[in-house]
């Protein structure tokens, strides 16, 4: 047919959305759209779930960071998923249910990563690429008029899928050294890839009957998650609790700049709450997607404040790995709690830093009275976060306790004893003094700059 010549008035028609000429394909129809989105939910769910089995026990500070982003966009994403499903007149939704075993067989080998960059290459190198060749396809295909608000969604999540790709891709060269490890990297790719040729592609659409699958790792049986928390060589004397930062921040006899510089550590030892929080998410299999959309939000904005003292840090001229960082805290809710109580912890400490003139409110104080603007606008924002986590801490915690009262009164023995399991991890440093060294760098640093 040839393009008919129409009076739009020189207005670009149909919403600016596209041409006529595109909007003539007769595209999916609703049943295959979900049955594809379907799809991807089960993988981005299950990514989700990788993410959360290895955050604690990888020891790469920035894969630390990243994988915080990349789950909490991985729940986001299914989130949306789902609204745009519920909509397309499927109820039920079996957004829970695994569309395909095939797809499973997959995901059971990608979670069995044995190391960091088996870990990269399995989600950056096999599962992004085809999820972005997918999405691809489906924004292709799909009659982006009739389909309008699925061509929306996907388009943000493809963005996001090839910022995270490019990230990954990056980091698995970084990481790969030897020649040794680029063979590991390669035999990885190439099991998991037979695996999923064996699914046909994420979409499905791929199949080949010809594909031998190798003996997989996965044995039947459900992944075990190792929970203990990891560190990599950067990071020396982790368990040194000499330095008082919760007593420096509030001491008035300590200059502003001092107590400032308190509440950056603070903020960079943050990442043990990731790395407590992504067992408790993992073990979680009873709760509804929302709860794992805000736990996830939550851990990522842990990881961002420790990510914000990381930056004070180098405004400082310090890089975040050359004094220590204390891991007890996520070492030991980590081995000795499980993840109902170590959640009711974090609940209770954050609870306690609502309080106006003791808590997130007064460390915003502080921070605007010193000299350093950045502080005060780290502070402001964490401030704002954890006025959220109270909240959320408040949704899906305090109703399994029966209510406010008793969540309070069941976290007092809790607190008590995880002071005490803390305190077995003291032995494992000399606790030398470092704060002060740690100080006159900063002064010194300051001078140099001036
Ligand atoms: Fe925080
Ligand atoms: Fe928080």
């Amino acid at each position: 047919m040839n393009k008919m010549n129409i009076d739009n008035k020189g207005i670009p028609p149909l919403a600016g959305i596209c041409h006529y000429e595109s909007a003539l394909k007769e595209g999916y129809s609703v049943e295959r759209n979900v049955d594809l989105l379907r799809r991807y939910n089960y993988v981005k769910k299950s990514v989700h779930k990788v993410f959360c089995a290895h955050l604690a026990k990888t020891p790469e500070w920035e894969v630390k960071c990243a994988i915080s982003y990349h789950l909490w966009l991985e729940a986001e994403h299914c989130a949306d998923i789902r609204k745009r499903v519920s909509e397309m007149r499927e109820p039920p939704l079996q957004m829970d249910t695994i569309p395909d075993l095939n797809l499973k067989k997959l995901l059971d080998e990608v979670i069995r990563a044995e190391d960091t960059v088996e870990l990269l290459v399995g989600i950056y190198q096999v599962i992004k690429p085809e999820i972005i060749r997918a999405l691809k396809n489906h924004l292709d295909d799909t009659n982006p008029m009739a389909d309008q608000p699925t061509h929306r969604l996907l388009k943000f999540i493809l963005m996001e899928e090839e910022e995270m790709v490019t990230w990954g891709k990056t980091a698995i060269s970084a990481l790969i050294q030897k020649e040794e490890q680029n063979q590991r990297a390669e035999r990885w790719e190439k099991h998991l890839t037979a695996f999923l040729e064996f699914a046909g592609g994420i979409s499905g659409d791929l199949l080949n009957e010809t594909v031998v699958v190798p003996e997989p790792r996965a044995d039947g049986n459900e992944y075990e998650m190792d929970t203990v928390p990891k560190r990599d060589e950067r990071f020396k004397d982790n368990f040194n609790q000499s330095a008082l930062i919760d007593e420096y921040y509030q001491d008035p006899a300590r200059s502003m700049e001092e107590r400032t510089y308190a509440l950056f550590y603070k903020r960079l030892r943050e990442m043990d709450v990731p790395e407590w929080m992504a067992p408790i998410i993992f073990k979680s299999n009873d709760k509804p997607w929302e709860y794992s959309v805000d736990m996830s939000r939550q851990l990522w904005d842990e990881a961002r404040h420790a990510m914000l003292g990381e930056i004070g840090l180098y405004q400082a001229g310090i890089p975040f790995y050359k004094y220590p960082v204390d891991l007890k805290a996520s070492m030991s809710l980590n081995i000795h709690f499980e993840p109902l109580e170590a959640h009711l912890i974090l609940w209770a400490i954050e609870q306690g830093l609502m309080p106006k003139k003791t808590g997130k409110q007064w460390e915003w104080e502080i921070a605007t009275q010193s000299e350093n603007k950045l502080a005060a606008t780290v502070q402001d924002y964490d401030w704002a976060d954890e006025v959220l986590h109270a909240q959320i801490g408040r949704k899906w915690l305090v109703p399994q306790y029966g209510g406010l009262e008793k969540a309070k009164a069941a976290s007092e023995p809790s607190m008590r004893k995880w002071g005490e399991s803390m305190k077995k991890y003291s032995d494992l440093s000399k606790q030398e003094e470092w704060w002060t060294k740690f100080m006159e760098e900063v002064q010194q640093n300051k001078a140099l700059n001036r």
